[in-house]
């Protein structure tokens, strides 16, 4: 049986970055899903779909075809055939993301894609439901969160240095935000799966924070 440690929490927690560093370390395969729920945003913009209709976003989301491939370790994401990972990191994106990922029809069709992932693959995957929803039997499940002060400071250090001019009081806005609309939501809020193990990253050094994780998982298979 393929194993898999599932990995959930709010934005800016750390969590692709430790999730790809377990997923080396233990040879696994990294799934990030927050970039397919952003490749059907990305579909949805190219359609002219605004945020709030949500009858298109359930007509239209049948025929967005999301495929997933790794290629040299890293993860691709295919929209109709179109690999889109240059496309997706955008704040437009991630904003439409975090409104048709509401969408009932939009997370049954990518939970059912992820399961399949899972079925044959050895995988760290990440995203919000992960442990609650996806892969409910995961062998190892970490809810990874840190403040918001400390996860506002990360994303203004990450900006500053790429010399995008930001403010930090409306990047830690914007993630409080982001926050109540993933916990809020009707279906498959974010939330700690009741056998999750609670990582707080504030304090901690990404190494610290990896480590812990994959000693959690070979504690709990053994
Ligand atoms: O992790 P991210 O920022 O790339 O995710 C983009 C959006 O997708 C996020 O606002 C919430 C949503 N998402 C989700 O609802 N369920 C997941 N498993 C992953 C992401």
């Amino acid at each position: 049986m393929s194993k898999a440690i599932a990995i959930d929490g709010p934005a800016g927690a750390g969590k692709s970055t430790i999730a790809k560093m377990v997923a080396k370390e233990l040879g696994f395969i990294y799934v990030d899903t927050g970039a397919m729920y952003r490749a059907m945003a990305l579909y949805m913009l190219k359609n002219d779909i605004k945020p709030e209709e949500s009858d298109k976003i359930s007509a239209t989301c049948k025929s967005a075809d999301i495929t997933i491939k790794h290629e040299d370790g890293q993860q691709v994401v295919y929209l109709n055939g179109e690999n889109v990972n240059g496309l997706i990191r955008t704040e437009e994106v991630g904003n439409m993301a975090s409104a048709s990922s509401v969408n009932g029809d939009v997370r049954a069709k990518l939970v059912e894609l992820q399961q399949k992932l899972a079925q044959t693959t050895d995988v760290v995957m990440d995203g919000r439901d992960i442990g609650t929803v996806v892969l409910p039997n995961a062998d190892a499940k970490i809810y990874l969160t840190a403040s918001s002060q400390v996860r506002a400071k990360r994303r203004f250090d990450e900006l500053t240095a790429k010399g995008v001019e930001c403010d930090i009081d409306v990047i830690e806005k914007d993630i409080i935000d982001r926050d109540y609309r993933d916990m809020h939501r009707e279906i498959s809020p974010l939330k700690q799966a009741e056998d999750a193990v609670l990582v707080d990253s504030s304090d901690m050094t990404i190494e610290e924070v990896a480590n812990t994780i994959i000693s959690i998982y070979k504690e709990k298979i053994e």
